[in-house]
């Protein structure tokens, strides 16, 4: 059995006392920790994480996400509400006092009957690795500063931090899973966001004011740290009873990510390597059937990966394979069964998955025997195949998903209904340390943790 604490915590959303002991299944572990089961309910637009900045046209909701294949670029988002304002960006290395700038580029959209505001994207590119740097941007109106710091070049044993965050939305919950992660002493670097941001298409007519709250909401993070976003179903917005019938539209215009880089051919699947990782990031919206982009895309890339360079490999999906809860159940098993054989062929040591709103990690197992007529059809042990997490668990307002099915499955390692984060912390080419953290317990508290022995 796990070594799980057996301590008692107060908590101050719970408010009783929580016996934190585990259960044993047919398969591993199904936490049975106990929470108040209470409404999931979104911050109201007054609240303070959504207040706009002072100032006349003071941009507001800058993220930063990795600009290049590398990571010595960086693009620069904002939004301006009241006029174009400056395309530029001004930035400057800790170490140097001149100023360099970059010129960025403007987009707007209408969906149904709102107008976005003015959103800019500038791109910067050829940065020093591990620096610091200072960037500015509002120019003329209301300037406002941030900083990032650009990851160590690539290479085999660069340790770097993760953080590992899905479905996030913007209830309370939402705002305890980033404080939870701000305040983790592991320090993630760069958070491996998997899908499902605003839920802004919660709201009648996927009232898009709810993605610029939730810009506003997530620029205390996501200014200072790159956030690599992958595509999740609430950022489809397909809406034809509104006449919205192009899909992706708000995040697609709100959300770049440096797909050119590698060869892709639009945002919703690319890769990039940061330290010694490779993140590959699928679509579970878009076609990947055989012959479609998605696949012959995936089927070149995967080679290209050289573990020499970056011995870990990641994979970022909305929809998970292996998914034990009632909710949500199969959705991913199309795509599993297309691209499974790939990811034990090349030994990808985890995927990371969310849209199930709780916390579920497998064995490493796989299911690739079945031929239509050999009726072998169950995952088994596999130490080429990697560990699948679900990490839906960010906390939007459609609350946890508990129903799980019964008995716990052997591939199902440890599963809980809570809200949480995760980090990937990689020390070297051998190892890497893995842990997730509910948001009930404080930092020092490890809900779940493995250690990931490389491969390769
Ligand atoms: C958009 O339409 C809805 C429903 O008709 C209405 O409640 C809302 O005020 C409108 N918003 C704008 C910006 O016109
Ligand atoms: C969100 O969390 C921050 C940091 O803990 C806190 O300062 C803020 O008051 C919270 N806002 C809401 C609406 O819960
Ligand atoms: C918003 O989400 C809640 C909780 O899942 C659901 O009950 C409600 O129907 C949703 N509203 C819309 C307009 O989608
Ligand atoms: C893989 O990376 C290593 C380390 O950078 C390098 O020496 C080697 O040439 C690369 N292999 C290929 C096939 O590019
Ligand atoms: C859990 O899901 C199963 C299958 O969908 C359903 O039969 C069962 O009633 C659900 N249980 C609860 C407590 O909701
Ligand atoms: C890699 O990191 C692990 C865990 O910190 C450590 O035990 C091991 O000695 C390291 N290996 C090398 C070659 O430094
Ligand atoms: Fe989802």
């Amino acid at each position: 059995m796990m070594d799980l604490p057996g301590i008692s915590i107060v908590v101050v959303v719970v408010v009783s006392l929580i016996v934190n002991a585990a259960v044993l299944c047919n398969g591993g572990i199904t936490s049975s920790f106990v929470r108040k089961v209470e409404k999931t309910v979104d911050m109201p637009l007054d609240s303070d994480v959504f207040r706009v900045p002072p100032g006349y046209n003071a941009p507001q909701q800058v993220h930063i996400t990795q600009g290049d294949h590398e990571g010595k670029g960086v693009i620069i988002s904002w939004v301006t509400p009241n006029e174009p304002g400056s395309k530029t960006v001004f930035y400057w290395s800790e170490k140097s006092k001149h100023k360099n700038h970059a010129e960025g580029k403007i987009v707007t959209y209408k969906f149904y009957n709102y107008t976005s505001g003015y959103i800019h994207h500038c791109t910067i590119k050829n940065l020093k690795f591990d620096t610091k740097y200072y960037y500015e941007v509002g120019i003329g109106h209301t300037p406002r500063q941030f900083w990032f710091r650009t990851p160590p070049r690539v290479g085999l044993d660069v340790p770097y931090t993760f953080g590992l965050i899905g479905d996030l939305g913007q209830s309370y919950d939402s705002n305890r899973t980033l404080t939870h992660y701000e305040s983790n002493p592991a320090r993630g670097q760069t958070v491996l966001f998997v899908g499902d941001l605003s839920y802004a298409d919660n709201y009648s007519f996927h009232d898009n004011n709810r993605w610029d709250s939730w810009g506003r909401f997530l620029e205390r993070n996501v200014a200072y740290q790159p956030w690599i976003w992958t595509a999740g179903n609430h950022e489809i917005d397909f809406a034809p009873e509104i006449g919205e019938t192009i899909p992706f539209k708000p995040f697609r215009h709100r959300y770049h990510v440096p797909y050119k880089a590698s060869g892709s051919t639009t945002p919703f699947w690319y890769s990039i390597k940061r330290a010694s990782a490779y993140v590959i990031v699928l679509s579970s919206y878009s076609a990947y059937g055989k012959y479609t982009p998605q696949y012959k895309w995936l089927e070149k890339e995967l080679p290209k990966v050289n573990r020499s360079e970056t011995p870990w490999l990641i994979v970022l999906m909305h929809s998970p394979w292996y998914n034990s809860y009632n909710y949500h159940y199969k959705e991913g098993e199309t795509m599993r069964v297309i691209y499974e054989p790939w990811f034990v062929k090349y030994k990808v040591d985890g995927v990371f998955a969310g849209h199930v709103h709780a916390y579920e990690r497998s064995e490493r197992v796989s299911n690739i025997a079945y031929n239509i007529v050999n009726g072998v059809c169950y995952p088994v042990n596999d130490q080429s195949a990697p560990v699948y997490i679900t990490i839906g668990d960010g906390g939007n307002l459609e609350g946890l998903v508990t129903n799980m099915t019964e008995p716990q499955p052997q591939y199902s390692a440890y599963r809980e209904a809570s809200f949480g984060h995760a980090i990937f912390d990689i020390k070297n080419r051998t190892h890497a340390y893995y842990s997730w953290h509910r948001n009930q317990d404080g930092n020092a508290l490890e809900a779940d943790s493995l250690w990931f022995f490389n491969r390769y």
